[in-house]
């Protein structure tokens, strides 16, 4: 009898606020919701094609219901400035799931903090000292160590001798004339990339074995993604969340271990500190030795770490791969979702205090709704008047050359998800017209 009642009461209070909104707020028109589920079901895998496809029908902007969640997209240039710039501390917020708001202490970091002093402050830190230009520049010898790492191990395998027949007699080519797939070497440098810069190691030897930290944080990569694209209902019904006991352990449990395995790395280099009076260029050494200057806390420095990590990695990869297939699609294709702190205006139509607002690069991009792209100038002032974070360091890390491929030829869809990547991964046949030794990686230390 209790569990029907509950329920009931649920749906009394939910069918009750919403009316209430409509009432008070003139919300952007978009699909009918369902009760609870929302638009849940109306979705479809690749969000940006489904969005714009949503903007043809309800017009450039349009609410969708992600459970009870209010969410409002925006497909034009004009509307994205006003998101970006007119209105951009009021939507300086962000939406955070449970998998983020547990891993990020409820934005402790910078990606998933809301707007306030934190914010400013550990912006400050990212802008003055990560990644101020006297630090790109020295960690320098990393990239030009990873990228020499990936052409070397390219090379490798494109003149990987056959097994069959003795050797130095009719040696065969194995891999000669044959397609790699970019996106395994492409992911593998910027793992190693990333993960130098931030916890200060290269975790794979020079005979490509990674070691036991670098499977334990290969561990932890997996782990997120798997409980990240676990869709669960507990996301979107926030008031039944106290159900999802198994879930919320499996998530204490995950960011239990990204901890442990970091503070481990602190410590590491806490004492290499000491006994060498060394400092690096590192993003460790440079959080923990600015610790007490800009007053962080251990859950900070730990979310900093991780947010470099999601931040640069896969993005660093798609970018290279989607240029390289020669798709002048950006690989932001939504603009990670803002949420809105007070009461909002956008397109004349009410975006209510805690609504999420999307940006759908990809529909503004690609189709050109309104006939006129977002200026670089308009794209820069997201998120408090500053810059993209990683500008300086993606700008450096990414190197194109395109691939002589017809894009008739290839697939071009992208595969859902969080960040979109090519449906079908990009493969290229590479062909050395350089000698040997010009392949060969330049290793580094770490700096
Ligand atoms: C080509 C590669 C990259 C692309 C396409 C990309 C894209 C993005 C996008 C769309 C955002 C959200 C901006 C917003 O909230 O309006 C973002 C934020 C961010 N990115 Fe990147 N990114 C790239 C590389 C990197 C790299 C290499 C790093 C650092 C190692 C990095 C660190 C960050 C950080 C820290 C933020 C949060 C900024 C904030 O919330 O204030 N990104 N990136």
């Amino acid at each position: 009898m209790a569990i029907p009642l509950l329920i009931l009461s649920f749906l009394t209070i939910f069918i009750a606020y919403k009316l209430f909104q409509r009432l008070r707020f003139k919300l952007p028109p978009g699909p009918r919701p369902l009760p609870i589920v929302g638009n849940l079901y109306d979705l479809k895998p690749v969000l940006v094609r489904c969005f714009t496809e949503w903007s043809q029908i309800y017009g450039p902007i349009f609410s969708v219901y992600l459970g009870s969640h209010l969410s409002v997209v925006v497909n034009s240039a004009e509307l994205a400035k006003e998101v970006l710039k007119d209105n951009d501390q009021q939507l300086a917020n962000r939406n955070r799931t449970r998998q983020i708001a547990k891993f990020s202490k409820n934005g402790m970091d910078l990606i998933w903090s809301d707007y306030g002093p934190h914010y400013v402050k550990v912006r400050k830190l990212c802008t003055l000292e990560l990644f101020s230009m006297k630090r790109i520049d020295a960690l320098r010898p990393i990239r030009e160590d990873e990228v020499t790492a990936m052409v070397e191990s390219i090379f490798k395998d494109c003149v990987k001798p056959a097994d069959c027949g003795p050797a130095g007699f009719n040696l065969v080519l194995k891999n000669k004339g044959k397609a790699l797939v970019l996106r395994e070497y492409l992911g593998m440098m910027a793992f190693l990339h990333i993960t130098r810069l931030s916890f200060g190691k290269r975790f794979m030897d020079s005979n490509g074995v990674i070691d036991q930290q670098g499977e334990e944080l290969k561990g932890i990569l997996n782990n997120g993604i798997k409980l990240g694209t676990k869709k669960s209902f507990a996301e979107f019904l926030p008031w039944l969340r106290f159900l999802f006991k198994a879930e919320n352990e499996a998530l204490a449990e995950h960011d239990a271990r990204a901890d442990s395995f970091t503070k481990k790395i602190m410590e590491e280099h806490t004492i290499a500190r000491k006994k060498t009076g060394n400092t690096k260029s590192h993003f460790v050494d440079a959080l923990l030795t600015l610790q007490k200057e800009y007053d962080l806390s251990e859950d900070t420095i730990i979310g900093l770490l991780w947010d470099m990590i999601s931040a640069g990695m896969d993005t660093t990869t798609i970018t290279v791969e989607w240029a390289m297939a020669e798709m002048n699609a950006p690989s932001d294709t939504a603009d990670a979702p803002h949420k809105a702190n007070t009461n909002v205006k956008i397109g004349g139509y009410d975006v209510p205090k805690g609504a999420t607002v999307s940006v759908n690069a990809w529909a503004i991009a690609g189709t050109q709704l309104s006939g006129k792209t977002l200026s670089s100038s308009d794209r820069e002032v997201s998120r408090g008047g500053h810059r993209h974070e990683g500008d300086r360091l993606s700008a450096t890390s990414v190197r194109l050359r395109p691939a002589g491929v017809r894009p008739e030829d290839m697939d071009m869809m992208e595969q859902p998800g969080t960040v979109t990547y090519m449906r079908t991964p990009l493969q290229a046949v590479p062909t050395p017209r350089l000698s040997a030794d010009l392949f060969k990686r330049v290793a580094v230390g770490n700096v």
